[in-house]
């Protein structure tokens, strides 16, 4: 049963529960951008990440991926395993595109083989900078072997999502994750996955499935990410 509001976030709200170990993940009707400068109410937008990152996570726990996710409860809210969020956004690339062109001057799709791990400090008020691994456990209570284990395991869940994606004809071009610790002292994936946290091309016209048409405003996003989830309920 759900109980009180524990954290409220941009585009989720997260309550207590009955059980002390499990939360519920309340996905909202809100578009952000940019460190939440740009930010727009889109009614039924929660629906579509909702059910869109519990096919992802149903799929990474086949898979044999520690994560939070426990199963879901209806269109907009999901179960979840209680963690504390480690302040790390961990972005996997494989072509260069977003900040990493505008940053670094990469050229637009350089193809990165190995697939590129970048990490972020998950702070708004220093506009989640990006770190060294070095940074990243002297900042966030981790070891050098945890910050390793979680760069292991978003290189591991980029070699799974990609095939997965492209029995769809969808391109993954980058995303980040996040992780936490549970009860156990284990460091498991959390969060969301849904495209407001991965860029999705149409393999064919490269078309973005993903936030990026709300961030640069080039269409509307619900039909985008409705066509996201219409291809995912594709897959056996
Ligand atoms: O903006 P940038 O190119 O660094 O984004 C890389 C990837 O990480 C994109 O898929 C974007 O959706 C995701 N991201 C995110 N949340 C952030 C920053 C980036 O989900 N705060």
């Amino acid at each position: 049963m759900k109980k009180e509001l524990l954290y409220q976030g941009k585009a989720k709200h997260v309550y207590l529960t009955n059980e002390p170990n499990e939360l519920i993940l309340s996905y909202k009707d809100q578009a952000t951008a940019f460190n939440g400068k740009k930010k727009e109410i889109v009614t039924g937008k929660g629906r579509f990440n909702n059910l869109i990152s519990a096919k992802i996570f149903d799929y990474l726990t086949k898979e044999n991926v520690p994560n939070h996710f426990i199963k879901s409860l209806n269109d907009t809210e999901q179960l979840v395993e209680q963690t504390s969020i480690i302040p790390l956004e961990v972005v996997v690339r494989n072509l260069a595109t977003g900040s990493i062109v505008k940053r670094l001057g990469f050229k637009e799709k350089t193809v990165f083989q190995p697939a590129l791990v970048e990490l972020y400090y998950k702070n708004d008020a220093l506009d989640d900078p990006i770190i060294n691994d070095q940074h990243a456990f002297l900042l966030t209570h981790t070891t050098k072997e945890e910050i390793e284990l979680i760069k292991g395991y978003a290189l591991k869940i980029n070699q799974l999502l990609r095939p997965y994606f492209e029995q769809i004809d969808v391109q993954l071009v980058d995303f980040k994750l996040e992780f936490g610790r549970n009860q156990n002292g284990e460091i498991i994936l959390a969060d969301e996955i849904s495209p407001d946290t991965c860029r999705l091309w149409d393999l064919e016209t490269e078309m973005s499935l993903d936030k990026d048409v709300f961030r640069q405003g080039t269409g509307d996003l619900l039909p985008v990410y409705q066509e996201i989830l219409n291809r995912l309920g594709e897959i056996k």
